[in-house]
């Protein structure tokens, strides 16, 4: 049996990543502050440590666990956010990865893996995006997401790290009351209160949308993977949907193609027109992930509508 620190583990993403390490028979030691994420998403078998990871003393309240591996996920996550306290996103996403790296060091914990984010890449062509081109984060978040990725490829020499640059992510366990975060949580939240769907931009903006049962998949398997030690993937589906596309399929998974929807003239700081991943490296050391849209919005309904 194994065990594993889940950083950001009562959010979206660490909490469905706990869940299937719990299922797996291996043991969860995790941390969180409680930001965005919630205490009910923490099982009772996860050994949980309330902390902060920008604060050092807090990591080491860890220390007592042997730890195998590290699953990185503790971030102010949203853009939107990111303008309203910057210095919050240098201090857990900058700062707390460093922190996190120097206690991996220290404890002999060799397996890293850190979640990076589409949003480092800033504005690009109408095109499938790959890893190595040049990165112009726009958004504060971005700028701090990058700047966590590129702490993590610097501790590759004592570490087997590997970096995702997660695309959007959506499905069972997204946050519904947060409406700054999660494009398709904000979209399908409007659904669940009855009121038009309101939208900030245009329907023509596109995104790579990932359902997070493929994230969570690829994350176990890479936990082994040699290959995979000091490589940084992107984590999407190689597919562009429109925002009117999502919204249409939104609207009939849901049950009513005629939704009412409002498009505002105004967009959210940071966000970039379009983007979607090329997914060759991905899918070379480990497969196309499987979930089509329509599958994983029915999903996502069907567990919204039976909360
Ligand atoms: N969801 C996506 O589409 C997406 C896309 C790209 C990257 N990511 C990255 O994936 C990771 C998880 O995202 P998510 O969607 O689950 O977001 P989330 O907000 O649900 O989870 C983040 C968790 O980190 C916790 N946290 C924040 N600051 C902390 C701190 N200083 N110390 C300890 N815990 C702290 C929050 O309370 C929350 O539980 C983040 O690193 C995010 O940047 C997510």
């Amino acid at each position: 049996m194994k065990t594993y620190l889940i950083t950001g583990v009562a959010g979206f993403i660490g909490s469905a990543i706990a869940k299937r390490v719990l299922e797996n028979g291996d043991k969860v030691v995790g941390i969180d502050n409680f930001l965005t994420g919630y205490r009910r998403e923490v099982l009772s078998e996860i050994d949980f440590i309330e902390g902060d990871i920008s604060k050092v003393e807090d990591l080491e309240k860890l220390e007592k666990f042997q730890i195998d591996g590290i699953f990185h996920l503790a971030a102010q996550s949203s853009g939107e956010i990111s303008y309203e306290k910057p210095e919050y996103d240098v201090q857990t996403n900058a700062l707390g990865t460093l922190n996190l790296l120097n206690f991996a060091v220290k404890q002999k914990i060799s397996r890293f893996i850190y979640a990076s984010s589409m949003t480092i890449y800033g504005d690009v062509e109408d095109k499938p995006i790959s890893e190595d081109i040049c990165k112009n984060p726009k958004s504060y978040y971005g700028i701090t997401k990058l700047a966590g990725e590129n702490y993590v490829s610097a501790f590759s020499d004592r570490l087997n790290t590997t970096s995702f640059r997660l695309f959007n992510v959506y499905g069972e366990g997204q946050n519904m009351e947060n409406l700054k975060q999660g494009m398709v949580s904000i979209y399908l939240a409007y659904f669940l209160k009855g009121e038009p769907v309101f939208v900030k931009g245009s329907g023509d903006r596109f995104r790579d949308l990932i359902h997070i049962d493929d994230v969570v998949d690829i994350w176990l398997e890479s936990v082994n993977l040699e290959k995979s030690f000091g490589k940084v993937y992107n984590l999407g589906t190689g597919k562009k949907s429109k925002v009117k596309k999502l919204l249409e399929v939104l609207a009939k998974s849901w049950g009513d193609e005629k939704y009412p929807i409002e498009y505002a003239d105004y967009g959210t700081s940071g966000d970039t027109f379009g983007i979607y991943a090329d997914i060759s490296e991905l899918e070379r050391d480990f497969w196309k992930p499987k979930i089509d849209l329509e599958t994983g919005i029915d999903k996502f309904v069907r567990w919204v509508k039976n909360r």
